[in-house]
This record gives structure tokens, C-alpha cells and sequence, in this order.
């Protein structure tokens, strides 16, 4: 691979607290679960962590509290090679998530609180304008507030920086907001939140995806699990396949995984269709792994089942 330019993520951090078990407890019930795990998470931590592993230099803006989860957030970046770009409110917490997982399937439900990052505001992120002009690539989602990633795609947009959007979770936006993003890549819920067109086919993906673009995007890409990945331009419409491995072990993290896996590959020069084959195989190697942050792969491992 080229040599990466620098990749600015805006988004959260939170301790992922997974729960395996063969069903969600009903109301008022207690289940015993298959086993637990406590692990770094949100999905633009996730994100940094991903580009990390795969060798591009990436910066990360947040907000964590000061406390054994900030730690363990730190400690993370340091390990994968993130640079920290972030602040600390002692006033505040640093977020965490309910994951439950289903054992037979490894699909995931998630409640997320993010804690500290809850504050992340336009003046914070106008405080990092600098370094987000300077990236050639700005990635955010819609776990801090959407004004804010609002006002990071402006920066962003008006300095020519290339910008994409994983809207999640799934928020309606306005148009305004869509036209900020060169490439969105929303998942099948997601994409039904935006558009109000249910998502369960490549071709009621792609109806979904023309709507995406009539508001503005520059191109449109529909994650939809097992079935790959939806590409979508004023020029063309390709159907991307997933990267079968191996056995699925757990689905979390899938997105951002893919999203990473985008974004690096744009940085170091990849076509945009080379670049979601590319996102694909890192998704398809993390599914094979308990975890979001730690299930990311290294560039070797992707190389071993990716040619562009
Ligand atoms: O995309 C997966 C992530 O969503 C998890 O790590 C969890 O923290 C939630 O933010």
C-alpha cells in the first residue's frame, strides 16, 4: 500500500460491557447469561482504532471524564497508535454500553451512554479546526451531538478535506447536513431512519440510495451485513460482496470495522470501489472475533484475504 495522508475521526469513546446469551431477559426477568467481557468501544474510538491497526496516521476527537474508563481509553489509543485529540470534564463520566449478543446468531443490541462526550460541542470541535483542516480525510458519526458533527463537516467540507458520515445511530438529518458529505455510509436501519424506505435488498437499497443522493451526498453506501455493501454515485451502482472468512463469531463493530477500513484505504489512494471492497474484508476479518475495538485486524491480515 501508498503511504497514507492523515486521517482526523470525530466521535466516542466508551467501555463496551458485553452480554452472551441466547436471548434479550423480557421486562421485570432475570436471565443467566453465556459470559460477559468488558472492552474499549464507540464507534469512532473504534473507528481511529481500526485506521490505526492498518498502519494511516489518525487523530481522534472526544471527550472522556477522568476515570478508570478514560484510562483503559487511553491506553487503547496508545497501543493501537491513535494520537489523542481529546479533553478530559472531571465535572462528567466517560460513557459505557450495554451489548447483548445473541449466542447463536452473534447479532447485537446496544444501549449506549456517552457519558462526557454528551458535551462534545461546536466550540470544541472549533477549537480542533486547525487539525481538521490539515487531514485529507474527516470521518464522524451521530454518537456525539449532530450539531457538532454538523460544524466539524463544514470545517472540514470548506477546506476541501474529504468527508464521510456513518450516521449512527440513526438520526433524520437534513439535507443541509447530507450535502456536507462526500460519502455517507449508513446500515439498513439506518438508512430507513434517512430516507423513510425500508431496507432489505440490494434493490430497495439502491431506491434508498437515489433518495440519499437526490438530498445531496456525493455518494451513497449501504452496508447490509452478509449481502456486502451497496456503492452509489450519480454514475454508477455496484452491489460489493462480503468477505466470508470464517465462522461469525460476533457482529458488533462490524460498521466501524468497514468504515476504518474506507477511510484508510481512500487516505492511501484506493478507487472509492476498491476502497469498500477494502472496508469489506477488514469488516469480514473483525466478525470472526469477540469485541469491537480489539476484533479490529492489522494490515497484514487484511492483505492476506484482500487483493485491490
Ligand atoms: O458500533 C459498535 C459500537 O457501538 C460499540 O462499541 C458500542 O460502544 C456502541 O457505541
Amino acid at each position: 500500500m501508498a503511504e497514507s495522508k492523515a486521517i482526523v475521526v470525530l466521535g466516542v469513546f466508551v467501555a463496551d460491557t458485553t452480554y452472551r446469551a441466547e436471548r434479550p431477559p423480557r421486562m421485570g426477568e432475570t436471565i443467566i447469561g453465556k459470559s460477559f467481557a468488558l472492552g474499549p468501544g464507540g464507534k469512532g474510538s473504534n473507528q481511529a482504532v481500526a485506521i490505526a491497526r492498518l498502519g494511516a496516521k489518525v487523530s481522534f476527537i472526544s471527550k472522556l471524564g477522568d476515570d478508570a474508563f478514560a484510562d483503559m481509553a487511553l491506553k487503547t489509543w496508545a497501543e493501537a497508535g491513535v494520537v489523542s485529540a481529546v479533553t478530559k470534564d472531571s465535572e462528567s463520566y466517560t460513557g459505557a454500553a450495554y451489548i447483548f449478543v445473541e449466542e447463536a446468531s452473534g447479532n447485537n443490541a446496544i444501549i449506549v451512554c456517552p457519558g462526557a462526550a454528551t458535551t462534545i460541542g461546536v466550540a470544541d470541535v472549533e477549537a480542533k479546526a486547525d487539525l481538521i483542516r490539515a487531514a485529507a480525510i474527516f470521518i464522524t458519526q451521530l454518537e456525539q451531538p449532530i450539531e457538532t458533527a454538523r460544524r466539524a463537516l463544514e470545517i472540514a467540507r470548506e477546506a476541501g478535506v474529504t468527508t464521510i458520515l456513518n450516521p449512527a445511530p440513526g438520526a433524520p438529518l437534513d439535507a443541509a447536513m447530507l450535502a456536507l458529505c462526500d460519502y455517507v455510509t449508513p446500515n439498513e436501519t439506518e438508512t430507513e431512519i434517512l430516507t423513510g424506505i425500508k431496507v432489505d435488498s440490494p434493490d430497495s437499497a439502491q431506491v434508498a440510495a437515489d433518495v440519499l443522493l437526490e438530498k445531496g451526498v456525493g455518494a451513497a453506501i449501504i452496508t447490509l451485513g452478509e449481502a456486502g455493501a451497496l456503492y452509489r454515485t450519480a454514475e454508477c451502482c455496484e452491489l460489493l460482496p462480503a468477505f466470508h472468512v470464517a465462522q461469525v463469531v460476533e457482529t458488533t463493530g462490524a460498521g466501524d470495522a468497514f468504515n476504518g477500513g474506507f477511510a484508510t484505504a481512500l487516505a492511501r489512494g484506493f478507487t472509492p470501489l476498491d476502497a469498500v471492497m477494502f472496508g469489506c474484508a477488514v469488516a469480514g476479518i473483525s466478525v470472526t472475533r469477540a469485541g469491537t475495538a480489539s476484533s479490529m485486524p492489522n494490515l497484514g491480515e487484511v492483505e492476506a484475504v484482500f487483493t485491490a
